[in-house]
């Protein structure tokens, strides 16, 4: 039985998997004020177990069934390839009523559902990187038995890692789109607006810095709600400096190339959710 039925009021959380991304949910549910005797990982290797025990002081001794035991909550977050292995190891282990939450990209639904006792409530997440710092956007999708309240309590394990939107699994392929692989699209901005500032003279040192201060400026900015469009057209005094560089951007097809970037993006993650 586990603390929950026993009237504890944190559910238990098992992270199966602790690399970048289940190191960064379990540092997300301890700086969202969850009892880390209310946290574990599991992990095949067990010096990276010791790391992770030392870190954050969760528990990394047990395997993945055992875990699962334990837990309100079984969240995945080994490769997709694994998925399936893991789901076997843990399916008769599951305690009544366990919610199983998955951050693996292009695993379906459906995939869980099917290796699972029948029942199971499932609920997908397409996080991103920036959860690391607190400053990432999941999307959650829920699976045939997923309830409301199922939903709520995936956004209380994810609260910390940044912002939580709720969307239909087949919009998943597109959230992956936009703000799955979005991050590298920030970085490739931040990669030439600092080559940018090289070629003009500048130390490449300052040039990074200024152009990651810039983007995360205008991302501040750019969260007070008003319309991208207006904010530039702000910026762009007539016959200045701004609308210079952004008629060089039209002329060279940004806006294009990043629609074409997502929808690359997008028709990969269809093709890796059928494989
Ligand atoms: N990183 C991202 O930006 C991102 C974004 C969205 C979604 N995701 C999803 O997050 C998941 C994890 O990605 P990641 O980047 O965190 O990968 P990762 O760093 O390789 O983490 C996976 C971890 O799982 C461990 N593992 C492997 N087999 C296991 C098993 N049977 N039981 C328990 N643990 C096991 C691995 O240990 P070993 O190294 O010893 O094998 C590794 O530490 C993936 O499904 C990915 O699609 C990641």
């Amino acid at each position: 039985m586990t603390e929950q039925e026993r009237g504890g009021s944190t559910p238990a959380v098992a992270v199966l998997g602790g690399g970048v991304m289940g190191e960064a949910l379990v540092a997300a549910l301890l700086a969202g004020g969850w009892p880390a005797d209310r946290v574990e990982v599991t992990e095949q290797s067990r010096q990276r177990g010791d790391e992770l025990a030392q870190r954050h002081e969760v528990r990394t001794d047990g395997t993945n069934a055992e875990a699962a035991a334990r837990a309100d909550v079984v969240l995945l977050a080994v490769k997709p390839a694994v998925v399936p292995a893991v789901l076997d190891e843990v399916a008769a282990h599951l305690t009544a009523g366990a919610l199983v939450v998955s951050v693996a990209a292009g695993v379906p639904i459906a995939a869980y559902e099917e290796r699972l006792p029948a029942g199971t409530p499932v609920v997908r997440v397409m996080p991103n990187t920036p959860a690391v710092v607190g400053k990432g956007a999941s999307a959650i999708a829920a699976g045939t038995h997923a309830s409301d309240e199922h939903l709520a309590l995936v956004e209380r394990v994810l609260a910390a890692t940044g912002l939580v939107v709720r969307v239909a699994e087949k919009d998943l392929d597109a959230v992956t789109a936009i703000s799955g692989s979005g991050p590298a699209y920030a970085f490739y901005l931040i990669d030439a607006m600092a080559e940018a500032g090289v070629l003009l003279g500048l130390t490449r040192d300052l040039a990074t810095r200024l152009a990651v201060a810039t983007v995360e400026g205008a991302g501040a900015l750019a969260a007070g709600g008003e319309h991208p469009a207006v904010l530039r057209e702000r910026v762009s005094s007539p016959g200045g400096t701004t609308v210079a560089a952004v008629a060089e951007l039209d002329a060279h097809a940004v806006r294009a190339g990043v629609v074409a970037a997502a929808r690359a993006a997008y028709e990969r993650s269809r093709e890796l959710g059928r494989a």
